[in-house]
């Protein structure tokens, strides 16, 4: 799987609301070639983009997305928040993002989030069954710190590429990279290691990192083989890497 130098995190959500269709078609026009997106399931168990266990911060209303139904998010605004050229945005469902990410033949890191009380194996069933069915394979990268997840998702799929998801890469990662055959290693670069990073390159497997918007602190990272970066804006990045994402 050939992975870009940069991922648009969550959609291109410095300039559109994140996890929204208004932020998949940002990054497209922006000329990012993948993007990161949220996934969770609703209490009705339809899948939808999103970041939060509730919906408080990026809509105007209230509440757990574990309590609600396909109905009652079809009438939040999650884009006001943002700003007013984004009023009326609704929550993406996964079948929308993925005709969407499909039609603008961009690459998926598809970030399976289970948050507290959310089923692993039922978003996996959902989800990624689903992703397969509308994605090329080397175009869709699955990913979670949900370790059950990853494990239920690759007993019921040997080629899907998978991403293990870490904030500090722990001393385990190499014994959850046995059981898993991952294709990628994501950790927040703020708690990089420069001995992990080295035993991951010499296991040949992609490092992702989020969520860079320092292009300046994160530099020397290049250097320790990093693959790519999770940014919320790669136009932060130089003249010299912006030509890359073309
Ligand atoms: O997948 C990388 C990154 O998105 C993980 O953290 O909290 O932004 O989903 P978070
Ligand atoms: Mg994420």
């Amino acid at each position: 799987m050939q992975l870009p130098r940069y991922i648009a995190h969550r959609g291109l959500s410095a300039h559109a609301p994140e996890n929204t269709l208004a932020a998949i078609q940002a990054a497209s026009d922006a000329g990012c070639k993948w993007i990161e997106l949220d996934v969770q399931c609703l209490g009705d168990g339809t899948p939808v983009i999103w970041h939060d266990a509730r919906v408080d911060r990026c809509s105007n209303g209230q509440g757990a997305l574990i309590d609600m139904t396909r109905d009652d998010i079809r009438s939040l605004d999650v884009g006001s928040w943002f700003s007013v050229d984004f009023r009326g945005e609704r929550m993406a469902l996964l079948d929308e993002a993925l005709s969407l990410v499909s039609a603008l033949d961009m690459g998926l890191n598809l970030e399976l989030k289970l948050n507290v009380g959310h089923d692993p194996v039922q978003l996996v069933d959902v989800a990624v069954h689903r992703a397969r069915q509308v994605l090329p394979q080397d175009r869709l990268l699955v990913s979670s710190f949900d370790m059950t997840a990853l494990e239920h998702a690759r007993s019921q799929d040997d080629t899907l590429a998978l991403g293990l998801l870490y904030e500090a890469i722990p001393r385990r990662w190499a014994s959850d990279a046995e059981r898993l055959r991952p294709t990628s290693v994501h950790a927040d670069w703020t708690q990089l290691d420069q001995e992990r990073l080295i035993e991951i390159q010499a296991a040949e497997l992609a490092m992702l990192c989020y969520t860079v918007n320092d292009p300046e602190r994160f530099a020397s990272w290049w250097d320790h083989g990093v693959t790519g970066v999770f940014t919320d804006d790669p136009a932060l990045f130089d003249a010299r890497y912006q030509r890359q994402l073309r």
